[in-house]
């Protein structure tokens, strides 16, 4: 469609966009897809969304695959925008609280943006063999993809990846190893194995596509934030007596003020921050951004340690280990991308302890309704420290990013 290259994030090197590709060939950084963003914005605008249907492909002219015969969807994406007053109603300042429900998703987290958009891709280009390590959601995702496109997944995952990971990975038609060791380790093995196997490895960033399906995240902010009519609220005890429409107001898209964003591998932060340029780039939004929050696990936070010491790149982190399982990456590729992201947007980065995050996600089930990953939940506590801080002030608009659903963790429960 209107893809025209890939560049690598560090430095710049373009790449040839109709080939299949991992890292940059010269420094070994995340490569990013670039689009015509002018040809683009001559179908793709604000008003042109009316309708279109309800799922991330409705996005389908900043995304990438050229025939769309070769999209492979679960009906991913479009999922709904919460304005929590009663959960706000607990916090001490006041402030408009939502919650972007991920868990909502096909396999139950935000996961499956990414491989929609990834095994769309390997479709196109011919690949019949999938290999990647997970900390279990994307291999949850990974292989309901593959079943759906008829190719193999190959999954390497941490032997104490939560149980419903590992079944239903099985149970969607995966070849599953449980490794001794943490995402990177897995990661390590899928590397050195790829060739001789015939896999492509789809480890978040170190191929293309995955954050073009996670940047949807961004765009449908944007849309449903500046349409009230697209948000759901408790106010009343009910949804929104609007009716919910596709129509966005003419003219610019509003933004919330606060992202918070439990982080990993950091593909979805990184990915709306591209989404927020590209909105620029075709006159959706101004200059003006969302302060972007990483939320990660005392135990396991080289974000947070490295973006306090005002480093760009983030050292492995020692012996990392959390019940939310998606934030065991002690070494993120992109680490540099989502803290020159947090940085560029006056954001902060923030622990809470595993002990905080099981508790939020009770707190925020009872109040909500919603039944939270510890990760999403993690955002509650990290918000309360924010505030303290007087890092979100009153009358500030916050979203927290749900990435998945709590029934994924029932030990992290028991
Ligand atoms: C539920 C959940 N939340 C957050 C993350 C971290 O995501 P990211 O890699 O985009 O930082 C993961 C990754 O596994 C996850 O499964």
């Amino acid at each position: 469609m209107n893809v025209t290259h890939l560049e690598c994030a560090l430095c710049g090197q373009r790449h040839e966009a109709n080939t299949l590709q991992n890292l940059c060939v010269t420094c070994g950084k995340p490569l990013l897809v670039r689009y015509d963003l002018k040809k683009a914005a001559e179908t793709l605008s604000p008003d042109s969304l009316a309708g279109r249907e309800s799922s991330l492909w409705r996005y389908r002219e900043v995304l990438p695959v050229v025939d769309e015969a070769n999209i492979v969807s679960l009906g991913e994406g479009w999922t709904p925008l919460f304005k929590t007053d009663r959960l706000a109603a607990t916090l001490p300042i006041k402030l408009g609280l939502y919650i972007k429900d991920e868990g909502q998703n096909p396999t139950q987290s935000f996961k499956a943006r990414g491989m929609t958009a990834a095994i769309s891709m390997a479709n196109e280009l011919g690949v019949t063999k999938l290999a990647v390590p997970s900390a279990g959601n994307a291999a949850g995702a990974m292989a309901a993809y593959a079943a759906l496109a008829g190719m193999e997944a190959n999954i390497f995952m941490p032997a104490d990846t939560p149980h419903a990971n590992i079944v239903e990975c099985r149970q969607t038609g995966a070849n599953v190893r449980l490794i001794d060791g943490l995402i990177t380790d897995c990661g390590k093995i899928v590397a050195e194995r790829k060739e001789e196997m015939g896999w492509f490895d789809v480890s978040t960033l170190k191929e293309p596509y995955r954050v073009e399906g996670k940047k949807t995240m961004g765009y449908e902010i944007a849309e449903q934030f500046s349409n009230e009519s697209l948000v759901i609220s408790d106010e009343n005890g009910n949804r929104n007596s609007s009716p919910k429409t596709h129509n966005s107001s003419p003219g610019k898209l509003r933004l919330p003020d606060v992202i918070m964003y439990p982080t990993g591998g950091g593909t979805g932060l990184i990915g709306m921050w591209k989404a927020f340029d590209e909105m620029e780039q075709m006159g959706w939004i101004g200059s003006e951004r969302p302060r972007m929050v990483s939320v990660q696990s005392e135990t396991c936070a080289p974000i947070v340690r490295a973006f306090h010491a005002g480093e760009r790149f983030a050292d492995e982190f020692e012996n990392a280990s959390t019940v939310a399982s998606g934030l065991r990456v002690p070494k993120a590729i992109g680490d540099f991308l989502i803290l020159d992201a947090i940085r560029a947007s006056g954001g902060t980065a923030v622990t809470v302890t595993d002990a905080e995050l099981v508790a939020a996600v009770a707190e925020i089930g009872a109040l909500t309704g919603i039944f939270t990953a510890p990760e999403g939940a993690a955002c509650l506590p990290a918000l309360r420290k924010l505030i303290k801080q007087k890092a979100v002030r009153e009358g500030e608009s916050v979203v927290i990013f749900n990435t998945g659903s709590g029934v994924k963790y029932l030990e992290a429960f028991a």
